[in-house]
C-alpha cells in the first residue's frame, strides 16, 4: 500500500471538504460461509464448506461465520469437522448464528463442544413491519425476546467454561427498525452481558434489506452510537446487503460514522442481490494506500474456489478482479495509459490515468492492459510493438501504421494477438 496514496479530490471555490477519509481496515469477518451459503440454491457441502473454509483462512480473516450449527445436521457437522479435525488456527475465531430461541442455543453449543473460542451471535428481528405484520407483537414483547435469547446465551455459555465465549447481537433489520428502539433493544441485551471495554460484546447492525441509501444509513449508525451508554464496551459491527446496490458506500459511510467491523462475503455473494463485497472494500483501501490486513494479491487463484463452491461466475467487470479491468480498448485510453506507464517511476506514488492500481499487485499482467482492436488508434498499435518487440517507434511511424492495424483487426472481426500485429508490421514495411 505505501506505492498509493489517498485520492486527491479537488477543492471546488468557496467549499472545504470535510476532510473524512478512512485511515485504518476495519475488522473483518466473512460471513461467506453462513449468509453467502443461504442464499445458494444448492448450498454447500460439507467438503466444499471445508475447501472454502481453507481459502477464507488462507485470504487472512480472523473471524469467520461457519454457519448455522443447529438448522440441520449438515452445519452441525461441519462445526465438528472444524473442531475434531483441529483445521481452526489459535488466532481464528469461528462465529455461528443462532435465533433466540432456547433448544436451538442448547443445541449450538453442543455444535460447539471443545472449541477453543467462539463468537455466539444471537439475532431476533425487531423491524416495524416484523413486529406489526408477521410477529404481532409489541416492541416491549420484541425487546423481551432479545434480552431472554441474551439470558440463554450467557447462561449456556456458564456450562461450557473450558471455551472463550464472545457474545454477538443483532437486532435483524435494524435499518428498518426505529433507530431509538434499536438502541433500546440492544442496551437491554448489553444489561444482560454486562460487556467491558476489556471484554466487549458485539452489536451487529443489519441493513437485511437495503432500503434506505448509504448516507441516510450511516446517519442510523452514527445516531446508534453516539446513544448507546456503554459504547467502549462493544464492538459495532455492520452487516450490509446490496439491494440498491450501495452496500459497499453504506459499509464505508457507517466507518467514517464510527464503527469497527464489517461483515461480508467474497465477491458479494448474499441473499438476493448479495452481501456487501469485501473484495471491493478491501481493494479501495488499498488503493488509498491503506494496509486491508486481508491478502487478495493472487484472485487467479482465490476466485476459482469462490466460483467453485458457489457457482456463481464472477462479472468481467467486477470492481478490481474481474477479468476485463485492466484491459483498455480505447486509443485515447491506451494512449494515456502508455505515456503514463513511460513516466511512472518505481519510487514515486503510482499515478497512471486509467489504472487505478497497478494490475501486477493482483497478479495481473501488463500484456492485458493494451490490446489491438477495430477501435484502437495508433498508441495501442504502438505500444504493443514497443513493449513486446522492443521497436521504438518514430512518431509519423505510429500514424502510418495505425490503419493497417486497424484493417487486419476488422478483418479478424475483433481482437488482434501481438503476433499478428508483429508481422502486419514486418510485411508492410518490408522489413524481412
Ligand atoms: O441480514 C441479516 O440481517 C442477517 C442477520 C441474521 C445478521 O444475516
Ligand atoms: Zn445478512
Amino acid at each position: 500500500p505505501e506505492k498509493y496514496r489517498p485520492t486527491i479530490t479537488p477543492d471546488l471555490p468557496n467549499r472545504q471538504w470535510p476532510n473524512q477519509r478512512l485511515t485504518q481496515a476495519p475488522i473483518w469477518a466473512s460471513v461467506d460461509l453462513r449468509d453467502g451459503n443461504q442464499a445458494l440454491a444448492n448450498p454447500m457441502t460439507v467438503e466444499q464448506k471445508l475447501k472454502l473454509w481453507d481459502q477464507l483462512v488462507a485470504i487472512g480473516f480472523k473471524t469467520i461465520e461457519i454457519g448455522f450449527p443447529a438448522a440441520s445436521q449438515l452445519e452441525f457437522d461441519f462445526a465438528r469437522r472444524l473442531i475434531e479435525e483441529n483445521r481452526i488456527p489459535d488466532d481464528v475465531t469461528v462465529q455461528v448464528l443462532v435465533q433466540a430461541r432456547e433448544h436451538l442455543i442448547k443445541r449450538t453449543y453442543e455444535a460447539l463442544q471443545g472449541v477453543k473460542q467462539a463468537v455466539v451471535h444471537v439475532y431476533n428481528t425487531t423491524s416495524t413491519v416484523q413486529r406489526e405484520k408477521v410477529f404481532c407483537k409489541s416492541k416491549a414483547d420484541i425487546k423481551a425476546m432479545a434480552v431472554q435469547g441474551a439470558k440463554w446465551v450467557q447462561s449456556y455459555a456458564k456450562e461450557h467454561p473450558e471455551s472463550n465465549w464472545v457474545f454477538q447481537y443483532s437486532p435483524e433489520s435494524f435499518s428498518q427498525t426505529e433507530t431509538d428502539y434499536a438502541v433500546e433493544v440492544c442496551q437491554a441485551v448489553m444489561d444482560v452481558w454486562q460487556p467491558t471495554p476489556d471484554n466487549r460484546c458485539i452489536l451487529n447492525l443489519p441493513a437485511t434489506v437495503e432500503s434506505t441509501s448509504p448516507n441516510r444509513f450511516a446517519d442510523q449508525v452514527e445516531y446508534f452510537i453516539t446513544h448507546l451508554k456503554n459504547r467502549e464496551s462493544a464492538i459495532i459491527s455492520i452487516h450490509t446487503h446490496n439491494d440498491r446496490g450501495c452496500a459497499v458506500a453504506a459499509a464505508e459511510l457507517s466507518l467514517l460514522a464510527g464503527a469497527d467491523r464489517i461483515e461480508g462475503t467474497l465477491l458479494g455473494n448474499g441473499e438476493r442481490t448479495g452481501n456487501m463485497d469485501i473484495v471491493t472494500l478491501a481493494m479501495n483501501l488499498y488503493s488509498e494506500g491503506i494496509d486491508p490486513q486481508l491478502n487478495l494479491s493472487n484472485p487467479d487463484s482465490w476466485v476459482p474456489v469462490i466460483e467453485e463452491v458457489t457457482k456463481i461466475d464472477t462479472h468481467v467487470r467486477h470492481p478490481w478482479v474481474g477479468e476485463a479491468v485492466y484491459t483498455a480498448y480505447s486509443g485515447s485510453h491506451q494512449d494515456a495509459i502508455r505515456k503514463c506507464l513511460m513516466r511512472q517511476k518505481d519510487d514515486e506514488p503510482w499515478n497512471v490515468a486509467y489504472l487505478p492500481i497497478d494490475p501486477k499487485d493482483l497478479n495481473r499482467s501488463y500484456e492485458a492492459i493494451i490490446r489491438v482492436n477495430s477501435q484502437s488508434g495508433k498508441a495501442g498499435a504502438a505500444f504493443v510493438l514497443t513493449q513486446e518487440y522492443d521497436l521504438n517507434l518514430p512518431k509519423w511511424v505510429q500514424q502510418d501504421f495505425a490503419p493497417v492495424a486497424q484493417t487486419i483487426a476488422e478483418q479478424a472481426g475483433g481482437i488482434v494477438s501481438h503476433q499478428m500485429l508483429y508481422d502486419a508490421f514486418i510485411q508492410h514495411y518490408r522489413l524481412d
